[in-house]
């Protein structure tokens, strides 16, 4: 009877390190009360001059945010927004973004 040698696999163990879950952006969008003048879902405004957000490039999200917090955008309406956003991380904004970016257009 002939023994094969043992071949010894390589393992890997891939290890997922996350700080940031799924539901965040949601719980963010909520609770910093994205919702009131933007909707729910992103696309219902307050006012018929408040954009509709749900679908937005991520990247693009996130700069309009920033810039409006900064004051670096003050145009239009976001002096109505800028109020907000003292209470809300650039860290936070990141996870919006993530989350509106893929809010149903
Ligand atoms: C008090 C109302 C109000 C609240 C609360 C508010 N926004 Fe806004 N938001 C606006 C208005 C108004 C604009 C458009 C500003 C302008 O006319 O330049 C805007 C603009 C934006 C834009 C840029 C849209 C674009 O097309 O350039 C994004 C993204 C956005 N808001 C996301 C959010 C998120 C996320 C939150 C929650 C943290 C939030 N907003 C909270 C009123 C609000």
């Amino acid at each position: 009877m002939k023994l094969l040698p043992v071949v010894a696999a390589t393992m890997s163990a891939a290890l997922i390190c996350s700080t940031a879950f799924a539901a965040d952006g949601a719980k963010l969008f909520m609770e910093k009360t994205c919702t009131a003048c933007h909707g729910k879902d992103g696309k219902t405004p307050l006012m018929p001059d408040y954009p509709k957000i749900a679908g937005q490039n991520v990247k693009y999200i996130e700069k309009q945010m920033t810039d409006i917090k900064s004051g670096a955008r003050s145009n239009g309406n976001s002096a109505a927004m800028k109020g907000v956003m003292v209470i809300v991380s650039d860290e936070e904004i990141k996870d919006l973004a993530v989350y509106v970016s893929k809010m149903k257009p």
